[in-house]
């Protein structure tokens, strides 16, 4: 059994409450987050996940087996926020686990794929991510990593599909066993990489990357990509504290390139105008919601300044410059002087007579060029 492809043409915009919050969410911050996707101009600007993740489960099943909310934390119960949700034309998703229990050790679907799937579709859920921990692996004598992920997200993935309710599917098992090479038409979306740190750069705790590593390591799979199913270089950490304003522009930029989700991972109930403006910018949205969802590949790479090329549906191309180094650098237009069609600077909004012959690229800073 296939999923719907069609459930998911280019990648899914949204928010998660993992990045900022972690464990520690309730039912009022979901009711204000979508207030804010309203207020903030994020609906408008395309943005429509509101993504519940770790965190929201009671300690244990109920009586008949479901699982249920955390009775203090969302006494008002699931459906009660996705018919919010949907009233304000927006989508709510949900997260479980493939094991015995979450990352945060509450109960997961190891054994009750089919039963969750129904509570899912009951409660109007519109995207679930299904993460990797506590796998019981000793029930797999002889299998590996990718075997045990291919049986466990398929269950999950064949569950949905009977429910008959529309539900995205997100893996969440990190990039282990190589999942863009077998999960499409299982899952809408698979993570490539360990969970993101708030650091452009540099060391990073065991199990967290840096966004360069992230990028570095999802780059490269660009060919995998494409309506129905996408890589997951996971979510946003603009708007956290960790990123310079130049680092944020580069990460937001990248996902764009790079078709990933953009699921914003900040406080949006305090949104500052630059970080509002970056995360709405419609030439940046655009890239990364153009219909032929064909990844930027890198096509360059030279003293840390790497040179990225998307086509895009309209027969247009984006070059983008990425210094992923601590000082500005001034480099070639990457087209020389020979643009076929007119050029546009797509962060600054500005269209060139000219086309420039070098461009400064800011210390960990993009610059992006639509051409043509
Ligand atoms: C894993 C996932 C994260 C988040 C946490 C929740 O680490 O990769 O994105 O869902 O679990 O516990």
């Amino acid at each position: 059994m296939s999923i719907d492809l069609s459930l998911l043409p280019t990648p899914p915009m949204g928010f998660n409450t993992w990045n900022h919050f972690h464990m520690d969410i309730t039912e009022q911050l979901v009711v204000e987050t979508i207030e804010a996707f309203v207020a903030e101009g994020l609906r408008d600007a395309g943005y429509r996940y509101v993504n519940i993740d770790d965190g929201w489960m009671a300690p244990a099943r109920d009586r008949r087996g479901r699982l249920t909310p955390d009775p203090a934390r969302f006494p008002g119960g699931i459906r009660r926020l996705s018919d919010l949700a949907h009233q304000q034309g927006l989508k709510l998703g949900l997260y479980t686990d493939c094991g015995t229990r979450t990352c945060g050790g509450l109960p997961a679907s190891y054994g009750h794929d089919q039963v969750d799937a129904e509570v899912f579709a009951d409660w109007g859920i519109d995207y679930l991510k299904h993460d990797w921990c506590h796998v019981p692996f000793e029930d797999f004598p002889g299998l590996g990593e990718a075997q045990v992920a291919e049986t466990l997200y398929g269950r999950m993935s064949d569950a949905i599909v009977k429910t008959g309710h529309p539900i995205v599917l997100s893996m969440c098992n990190w990039g282990h066993g190589h999942p863009w090479e077998w999960a499409r038409g299982m899952a809408h979306l698979w993570r490539t990489t360990p969970d993101i740190a708030d650091a452009f750069s540099g060391f990073t705790p065991d199990g967290v990357m840096s966004v360069c590593e992230i990028f570095h390591r999802n780059i490269v799979l660009a060919d995998f990509a494409g309506p129905g199913g996408f890589n997951d270089p996971d979510m946003l950490e603009v708007g956290n504290g960790g990123l310079s304003a130049v680092e944020e522009e580069a990460h937001f930029a990248l996902w764009c390139l790079m078709a990933a989700p953009l699921l914003l991972g900040n406080d949006l109930r305090s949104l500052d105008a630059a970080t509002r403006r970056l995360i709405t910018h419609p030439g940046l949205i655009a890239i990364n919601q153009d219909p032929l969802c064909r990844p930027a590949r890198m096509v360059a790479s030279e003293g840390g300044v790497h040179r990225l090329l998307r086509p895009m549906a309209d027969g247009s191309s984006v070059w983008a410059l990425f210094n992923e180094r601590a000082c500005e650098r001034s480099v070639p237009f990457p087209l020389g002087g020979n643009a076929a069609g007119p050029v546009s600077d797509v962060i600054a909004d500005q269209t060139y007579d000219q086309v420039p012959g070098q461009v400064a690229v800011p210390a960990h800073g993009v610059r992006v060029f639509r051409v043509g």
